[in-house]
């Protein structure tokens, strides 16, 4: 069993952690621990200090020392003398907000529980349990109920909440976060993932100051700017030892995570849907679901930490034919050609691309209404024909004789002014009446809390995807939202609608991805401004970014592997000088960097040398050599390029027999010794053989001495050991 309750605590064991909660005397859920397994009740932890200011709950008589703003709380609610960040606030119809949550009842349930219109990490009966708390506000009859899904194997555990309105009248929720963690103990310290378009998820790591540190996105996407995942480090841990806890959010809207070290050194996290812009009316009788948080520990380091997260999101998110399928390597024609193009142009890259090993053929923006430049045409998803001539399904017949797959691109929830659709449905964008809406990127964004919208959406694209054969689509956003108003809520209820947005677009993705489960939908939103496990339900792999520079890529893809699979990353080789730096880096380093994700090319083949040619047909077979390494193994970072002058990374195969080192040095130096890289994942007591040069190193030498990269000359030089264990 993984869940066990005994005289009130609760306890959910995985594989090799604890997560514990007690429910006390008051009725008030302690929490009491999240880490090693530790065969025991850790309510001795529990202090009852006497701090001034801090007030005590009413039953708790003339005991002055139990105090809802010092005990370690499983679900913090507002207004009832806890002064921490609350997860849970809610105003009542009288216009006052305490919530006093008290303990009622459990359920302990098999299987992993879902949440109705949102993603939800998902399990057979018996890899999975379910406990059930119900927390209860006697006074406005609001109970709140506590989710949990323990997976044993994988030592991850879900959390979300439901809130339930039992009173007469409708509440206000102004806040529900997913995730409440209270730690009391212990030196801190967190990582957070900052960004920007062509720069996204950038890892930093910095101590707690005390009070209140936030990771967050108004956007209405989960953004470039920041990322809804978050880590807490002890001191000292590092990719292979140490403690730490990792969160990660399944949602694809405006997130907050807060961090708040308290004035006792106590840290609470929190995490959920973001409360600036999130209000949501409960009439009586009605539940609000909050998203998931996949939550996990280690004591081993962050190295494991993200294996439990690639392990978690690959065999437990993402869905369809592709979960774990190999994914085609694509050519795209985005920066080949932008937005001139025609279908001579295009069925020439993909003949170049066909002969040289390349299964797939994407055809990117422009093939729609009139849209030669950014600023018409979105909305109006029928091939524009004075480019693509004879039409899409000719177009696609004419790529799959080829013996290559066809591909297309859809921003399905933007429209320009400069479209027929906005001429027939101005009233479907987004706008306060009596505003000029913002523009960006020259487009305005639809309303997706409006059903006729997504019934609309789900009707042309549909078509599109019955009438040709098309294998794989790119789902692309392509600005911030901001303006939220919608004719179909009233005014009280307006701030529910960037929330309502995110519903709108789930339930898109999942009558499409639904109805063709053989098509491979890859997201992407300005490259990774909408990265994040709520996305990976509906697309197991997303564009990672905008920018395609090896050498940038680098730093990128370092951030995003702490929680995402390398099999959900989108990455291309594209020309040089690169289109958003104007580095050079050769054609070597730009597929290495490529290879360590969902590999393909983003440039105009015809452009290329013959011996440029010779080496993507040679990069493309390798890729598909080590493709089931690269998504079945285990990712090790073996550096940090923020610190390091070299970005490495390693990938182990389940049995420790396959290892493939990969990375990037970056500035060459004179008078030097070489550079030493130390292995991870291996089998200390075997032999590895290095492919290429034959030379033999136990497992223990390779991660206790390392091994040695190649002399570099240059810059951004890519290296890449293969080693093979032997049976001596
Ligand atoms: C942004 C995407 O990230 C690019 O790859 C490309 O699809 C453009 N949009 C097209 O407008």
């Amino acid at each position: 069993m993984a869940i066990t309750v005994e005289n009130n605590v609760f306890s959910l064991e995985t594989e090799n952690t604890l997560y514990q909660m007690k429910a006390d005397a008051f009725g008030v859920l302690n929490h009491l621990w999240y880490g090693a397994k530790t065969g025991c009740c850790m309510d001795y932890l529990l202090d009852y200090p006497d701090v001034g200011f801090a007030g005590n709950i009413y039953e708790a008589g003339d005991l002055r020392t139990y105090s809802l703003n010092t005990l370690p709380l499983e679900y913090a609610a507002a207004g009832t003398g806890d002064f921490r960040i609350p997860a849970v606030s809610v105003t009542h119809e009288d216009g006052s907000s305490a919530l006093d949550l008290r303990f009622k009842e459990y359920h302990i349930k098999k299987g992993k529980y879902g949440i109705p219109g949102l993603p939800a990490v998902y399990a057979d009966e018996n890899e999975a349990e379910t406990l059930e708390i119900m927390l209860k506000d006697t006074a406005s009859e609001t109970e709140v109920i506590l989710l949990y899904g323990v997976f044993s194997q994988a030592d991850v555990i879900t959390r979300s909440v439901i809130v339930k309105n039992r009173g007469n009248s409708p509440i206000v929720i102004n806040r529900v976060h997913s995730l409440c963690l209270d730690m009391p103990y212990g030196d801190w310290e967190w990582i957070h993932f900052h960004g920007r378009h062509t720069m996204e998820r950038q890892a930093e790591r910095t101590s707690l100051i005390h009070g209140i540190q936030e990771s967050s996105s108004t956007r209405g996407t989960s953004s470039h700017q920041q990322n809804p995942a978050v880590l807490l480090c002890e001191r000292g841990c590092t990719e292979t030892q140490g403690f730490c806890i990792g969160a990660a959010l399944m949602y694809s809207g405006g997130f907050q995570t807060q961090v708040e070290k308290d004035q006792l050194d106590q840290v609470r996290v929190v995490m959920g849907i973001n409360p600036d812009t999130f209000a949501w009316t409960l009439e009586a009788g009605g539940s609000f679901y909050a998203p998931e948080v996949i939550l996990s520990c280690s004591g081993h380091g962050m190295g494991e930490l993200s294996h439990h997260f690639h392990d978690i999101i690959r065999n437990h998110v993402c869905r369809g034919k592709y979960k774990l399928a190999k994914r085609p390597v694509l050519i795209n024609n985005w920066e080949a050609t932008y937005f001139d193009f025609d279908d001579k142009k295009i069925e020439k890259i993909a003949k170049q691309a066909s002969e040289l090993g390349i299964d797939m053929m994407v055809l990117d923006d422009g093939w729609f209404g009139k849209r030669d430049s950014d600023t018409s045409g979105l909305g109006d998803w029928f091939v524009n024909e004075e480019k693509i001539r004879g039409g899409l399904k000719s177009l696609v017949e004419r790529i799959n004789k080829m013996g290559m797959k066809f591909g297309i691109w859809f921003e399905p929830e933007m429209v320009s002014e400069d479209s027929g659709l906005f001429q027939k449905h101005p009233e479907w964008a987004i706008r306060i009446p009596g505003r000029n809406p913002m523009r960006s990127r020259y487009q305005l964004v639809l309303d997706m809390s409006n059903t006729e919208v997504v019934e609309y959406l789900y009707q042309v694209i549909s078509k599109i995807l019955k009438e040709n054969n098309i294998e794989y689509v790119k789902w692309d956003m392509n600005r911030s939202i901001c303006d939220w108003y919608t004719e179909t809520l009233p005014k009280h209820r307006q701030m529910e609608m960037p929330h309502r947005y995110v519903l709108g677009l789930y339930e898109l993705l999942e009558r499409l991805t639904g109805e063709f489960p053989d098509v491979l939908f890859e997201g992407c939103s300005g490259g990774g401004g909408r990265f994040d496990a709520g996305m990976l339900y509906y697309c197991p792999q997303i564009w990672c970014s905008d920018d395609t520079d090896a050498h940038e890529r680098t730093f990128i893809q370092y951030g995003t592997s702490f929680f995402y699979p390398i099999s959900a990353v989108g990455s291309h080789v594209s020309a040089v000088p690169n289109h958003q730096t104007g580095r050079s880096t050769s054609i070597q380093t730009r597929g290495t960097v490529a290879m360590a994700g969902s590999f393909g090319y983003e440039l105009d083949l015809n452009k290329l040398s013959s011996e440029e040619k010779a080496e993507i047909a040679a990069q493309v077979s390798v890729y598909k050599e080590y493709q089931s390494l690269i998504y079945n193994g285990l990712y090790y970072r073996l550096s940090n390029p923020h610190d390091d002058n070299m970005s490495v990374w390693a990938f182990v195969s389940e049995k420790k027999a396959d290892v493939l080192v990969q990375g990037v040095v970056f500035r060459a130096a004179s008078n030097t010794l070489r550079r030493r890289i130390r292995l991870s994942g291996l089998d200390t007591v075997a032999k590895y053989q290095n492919v290429k040069n034959g030379y033999v190193y136990t497992g223990q030498a390779l991660m206790s001495g390392g091994i040695l990269l190649p002399e570099i000359k240059g810059d951004d030089v890519s290296v890449e050991i293969h080693l093979k264990k032997i049976e001596l």
